[in-house]
């Protein structure tokens, strides 16, 4: 599984003064590529276009210009033929689980989506022991579990359709620094396992970092650097050695 993205931008109507619309352009001619099995951080300040830009690989939001192609097919055609070929975690997993939902029908959802039904309460035991749930969450409702066990739910939910790739959009992002760890643990498992691709999109640059492979820096719409996660050090724009520095306090003494 390849996505290559090639000459993505999006612009948004703003309003201005005087009620005069205008256009911002968040997303700026963007190309890059994510190889087969490969993990890519997208790395970016707050409203930089990250998850944009993830909506926009996802299909979910068209762009304004430039293509986005999953193994040599435009995402539409892809989507539409690998039913469950992609899925998606947010950061945001209270709004984006159904409230009145058991734990169980918030996992068997994409499955059921895609007419798999084959085995299910088995199988969606199974998922809640890789995510690291006990059994008994399947009677629960979302609001009954933390945060980190109802991430792990969303978790379990984006990789019950066995994806060949995922996009996590800060998923981990708002969870302590502990759970953080045993996800992304968990996240590298997947990984290794299922041949998964990923991109995780994040603002910390150390959780990616430990996770992917290669960094991307967005920067007001832009790509501004790309490092190999083994080479960090040698990033060269401002913005990528300022968050650098944040990370490595005693790199170069
Ligand atoms: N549907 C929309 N309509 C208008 N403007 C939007 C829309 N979605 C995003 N924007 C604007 O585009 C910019 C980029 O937003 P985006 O959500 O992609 O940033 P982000 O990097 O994901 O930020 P964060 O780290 O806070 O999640 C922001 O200025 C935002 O206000
Ligand atoms: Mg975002």
């Amino acid at each position: 599984m390849f996505v290559n993205i090639v000459n993505i931008s999006k612009s948004y109507k703003t309003e201005g003064r005087f009620f005069r619309k205008s256009k911002r352009k968040v997303i700026d001619d963007i190309t890059f590529s994510i190889k087969k099995g490969e993990c890519l951080g997208l790395i970016g300040e707050s409203g930089s276009g990250k998850s944009t830009l993830s909506r926009i690989i996802l299909g979910l939001e068209k762009p304004e210009q430039g293509k986005v192609m999953m193994e040599g097919e435009p995402i539409s055609k892809w989507m539409k033929n690998k039913k469950g070929g992609a899925s998606v975690v947010f950061q945001d997993y209270t709004s984006s689980v159904n409230p009145s939902f058991t734990i169980r029908d918030i996992i068997a959802e994409p499955l059921l989506a895609v007419g798999d039904n084959k085995n299910l309460d088995e199988r969606i035991n199974e998922l809640l022991a890789i995510v690291g749930l006990p059994h008994a969450a399947v009677h629960k409702y979302p609001h009954e579990l933390s945060g980190g066990q109802l991430q792990r739910v969303c978790i379990a939910r984006a990789i019950a359709i066995k994806p060949k790739f995922i996009v996590l959009d800060e998923a981990i992002s708002s969870l302590d620094v502990s759970v953080q760890a045993q996800i992304l643990e968990l996240l590298h498992q997947l990984k290794e396992e299922m041949e998964i691709t990923y991109l995780f999109v994040a603002h910390d640059l150390q959780a990616a970092a430990n996770l992917c492979d290669r960094i991307l820096f967005l920067y007001k719409g832009k790509i501004v650097e790309e490092a190999d996660s083994a080479n960090l050090a040698l990033a060269q724009h401002e913005y990528a050695k300022k968050l650098l520095g944040s990370v490595m306090p005693f790199q170069g003494q």
